[in-house]
Order: C-alpha cells, then sequence, then structure tokens
C-alpha cells in the first residue's frame, strides 16, 4: 500500500527538510485539507493476518508469506501481542525498501495513539496527525518530543523477525 492522501502540515523550515516533489504534493494537499480530512481511512494500515506471526521468547517471527500484505515496498501492517488491553503490546511493520522492513512501538510517544506510514515522504505520522517520525523514530514533528522506539529486524528466508 502507498498512501499518498495525508496531508502534511509542516513549517516551511521542517517542508525544506523533507523536501523533495513528492513532500510538496502532500503540503500541496494540506491546502485542501478538506479533501483529505479522512486521511486515516485512506492511509488505513491493516492488521496482520492470524497465524501469519508468532511468538517466541523475545521475537516475534512473521510469515512474510502468511503476512502478505507486506509484499510491496511502501506496505505497512499492525500486530498486536497479548490478550488483554493492559498487557497488549503493539507494533507496526513497514517496508521501506525492498529489503528493508522496520518495526515499531504503535504508540506515538506523544500520548500513545497509533502510527500511520506514509512512504511517499518515509515518515511515521500519528493519528492525531500531528507528530511525525522518520524511519529511525526520531522525532521530524512534534509535539512528540520522544523518538519511537525501534525494534531491531532480520530476514530469514520468508520470515522477518522482530527482537521485542
Ligand atoms: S498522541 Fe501523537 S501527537 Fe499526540
Amino acid at each position: 500500500m502507498e498512501c499518498n492522501k495525508a496531508p502534511l502540515r509542516v513549517s516551511r523550515r521542517e517542508f525544506i527538510k523533507l523536501s523533495g516533489a513528492t513532500v510538496f504534493c502532500a503540503y500541496a494537499g494540506a491546502v485542501g485539507l478538506s479533501a483529505c480530512s479522512n486521511w486515516q481511512a485512506e492511509c488505513n494500515i491493516p492488521h496482520a493476518p492470524g497465524g501469519s506471526y508468532r511468538r517466541e521468547g523475545d521475537k516475534v517471527i512473521v510469515s512474510l508469506t502468511a503476512a502478505n500484505v507486506l509484499r510491496e515496498v511502501g506496505a505497512a501492517v499492525r500486530l498486536r501481542l497479548g490478550h488483554d488491553k493492559d498487557s497488549e503490546q503493539r507494533i507496526i511493520i513497514v517496508r521501506s525498501n525492498v529489503d528493508t522492513y522496520r518495526a515499531f512501538a504503535d504508540r506515538c510517544t506523544h500520548n500513545g495513539k497509533e502510527l500511520y506510514y506514509l512512504h511517499e515522504e518515509k515518515v511515521l505520522r500519528c493519528y492525531s496527525g500531528r507528530s511525525y517520525f522518520d524511519l529511525e523514530g526520531r522525532v521530524i514533528k512534534g509535539p512528540a518530543e520522544i523518538a519511537l522506539h525501534p525494534f531491531q529486524t532480520h530476514q530469514a528466508e520468508d520470515e522477518l523477525v522482530i527482537e521485542i
């Protein structure tokens, strides 16, 4: 999935920092905010299908063939670990390149909202639409001040191993 619908509202300085024509398109989209006001739905990130991942100690192993939503560069998927809300651990996985997967705790560090991935800009955006993070987890734009927690990942044949 490649989402180009979300308006990226950043300051002029941040805009230049992010740079590139694709960012310009997203920035321009902010002008027509009403057309993009439902960007969370348009950028919906699916949950990994049941049975496509398992936990083994401090690792989560995702079958890339079963979770085939990650078959395309630019795709993202959510995982939920744990059975109750108190112990639930949420992870977002992003395929940012052919052989590059990034995994993060799926919680904005400002107030815990879920994240979305904007592949054109290669940024993660908070559900609230306010905070942005780069693919290292660093804050690009607040109010979040703390970086996302990235998990180490490596691919072993058709499985993605996430160290949690
Ligand atoms: S929870 Fe993300 S900006 Fe507030």
